[in-house]
């Protein structure tokens, strides 16, 4: 393989990324696969500070645009350090968030113009982007449920239901626009179902590589 492969993960609050994210892991490596498990905003020594400033500065009030900025300097350095030289090895990196979460969360729970995240992105990346994404879909209320029986919320999760049916609606406008790489899964079915979901995508795309 003379490139790796990128997968990202999306989706809002208790959509069940993480558990899928070991599900996904353990079957690309019985497929022989060497995989990376990364995610966003963190993955380096930069990334995972930013990543406290943005989700745990209770006080700090942080502007739309800084936020973003944010986002893409911790994905600079992620790019950089980690993601480049592990798809250039010929290694799977699977990440946990990436670029779709700024056009759901900056974007559309913000309401940041799409075209600044855009520019920004073209700058950042390059010609990078995931070769696969899957989006844990579920409805709001059910998510936010499921995310609240965690604990203390961060800075994203203090958000009201607005904000993250704005998310929602946004993640299902991307994966409208690029089906063949954005799958949408559907999160509220049970563990099983969702995994059989997951497999059946991933045995389409990843094998047929
Ligand atoms: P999580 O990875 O534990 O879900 O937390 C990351 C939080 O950061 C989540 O609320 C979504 C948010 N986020 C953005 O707002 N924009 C981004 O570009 C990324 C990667 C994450």
């Amino acid at each position: 393989m003379s490139r790796g492969l990128f997968i990202t993960l999306e989706g809002g609050e208790g959509a069940g990324k993480s558990t899928n994210l070991v599900f996904v892991r353990q079957w690309l490596q019985r497929e022989g696969h060497e995989v990376v498990v990364t995610r966003e905003p963190g993955g380096t020594e930069l990334g995972e500070r930013v990543r406290d400033i943005l989700l745990h500065s209770k006080q700090l009030h942080i502007a739309p645009e800084s936020e973003m900025l944010l986002m893409f300097a911790a994905r600079s350095e992620h790019i950089a350090k980690v993601i480049r030289p592990a798809l250039a090895a010929g290694k799977v990196v699977l990440c946990d968030r990436f670029t779709d979460a700024t056009y759901a969360y900056q974007g559309g729970g913000r309401g940041l113009p799409s075209e600044r995240i855009v520019a920004i992105e073209n700058w950042v990346q390059g010609d990078l982007r995931p070769d696969l994404t899957l989006l844990f879909d579920i409805p709001v209320e059910a998510g936010r449920e499921r995310a609240g029986q965690r604990g203390e919320p961060d800075r994203f999760e203090r958000e009201d239901n607005e904000f993250f049916l704005r998310v929602r609606q946004a993640y299902l406008n991307r994966a409208a626009r690029e089906p063949a790489r954005m799958r949408v899964i559907d999160a509220s079915r049970s563990l099983e179902q969702v995994e059989r979901q997951v497999t059946a995508v991933l045995e389409e795309v990843v094998r047929g590589r």
